[in-house]
């Protein structure tokens, strides 16, 4: 039995083909109007990075950027330089294409909640995303250290349905910052493995407010979480919300 309680082998990162990630119907599921849940997460992110002077952060990092760019338009104001870390081709291949042709019309509306909440946004998506350097990798590529602040939406539990690799991601997520450095991160609620469209189980491991707190609570200071209910806006991927999670690496 898995985590899941499912018969059968855990599937795990490397088991899924990333490469093969269904940019089109899941910007349609997800991105292409904005949902109560996506007006949560920023909400909840606008007032983490207001914390923070414009440009008074050098480095930040989007961590499985995927196709979603709300999360790198939210850091530009605080950051000067902002890596989207992204293994997928596909995803790689749509973000290349935004930042050279400017983002589609419908993340609009995300931008101008983003910079309505946090005015220290560029006047433009397009400026806000002139900031962003695409790094096609994982995380296995990501020097440790190396960002002030690190950013992950949805990826630690929605890439592996084995709970200890979910663990290793947040941990990398963390060692991605300097000691002291600030995180940023969203996350299913009790997700199982998923599909996209018509498409093929994506591999995911439900995780509720406790197993984010034990993975980060070792690894974190000033760790805080709260929740967004579900939103039965979005297609039923077997969710009960979202969880939003800000906590800084410890100085060392
Ligand atoms: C559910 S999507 C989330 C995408 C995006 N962050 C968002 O907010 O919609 C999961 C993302 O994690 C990426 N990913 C998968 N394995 C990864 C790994 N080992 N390291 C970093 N990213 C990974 C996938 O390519 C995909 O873009």
């Amino acid at each position: 039995m898995n985590r899941a309680g499912r018969p059968g082998g855990v599937r795990r990162n490397r088991d899924a083909d990333w490469n093969a990630w269904p940019v089109a119907d899941y910007l349609a599921e997800n991105y292409r109007h904005l949902h109560p849940c996506d007006i949560g997460v920023i909400c909840h992110h606008s007032a983490f990075y207001r914390q923070f002077a414009p440009g008074s952060i050098g480095r930040s990092l989007e961590f499985g950027a995927g196709p979603n760019l709300y999360p790198l338009m939210l850091a530009s104001a605080a950051s000067r330089h902002i890596d989207a870390l992204e293994p997928s081709t596909a995803n790689v291949g749509y973000l290349r294409d935004q930042l050279a042709r400017g983002p589609d019309d419908s993340w609009q509306a995300f931008y101008t909640l983003c910079r309505e909440l946090d005015p220290g946004l560029p006047e433009t998506p397009a400026e806000a995303l002139a900031r962003v350097r695409i790094v096609p990798g994982d995380a296995d590529d990501i020097p440790e250290g190396a960002y002030d602040l690190s950013s992950m939406n949805f990826v630690a539990e929605s890439v592996t349905e084995d709970f200890a690799e979910v663990t290793a991601l947040c941990a990398a997520f963390v060692r991605s910052v300097r000691p002291g450095g600030y995180l940023v991160a969203s996350f299913m609620e009790r997700m199982p493995s998923y599909r996209i469209g018509a498409g093929p189980p994506w591999p995911a491991c439900p995780v509720d407010a406790d197993a984010v707190g034990s993975v980060f609570a070792p690894l974190t200071a000033e760790l805080k979480i709260n929740r967004l209910a579900k939103d039965r806006t979005l297609p039923e991927y077997g969710d009960t919300g979202v969880l939003l999670m800000t906590a800084r690496r410890p100085d060392s």
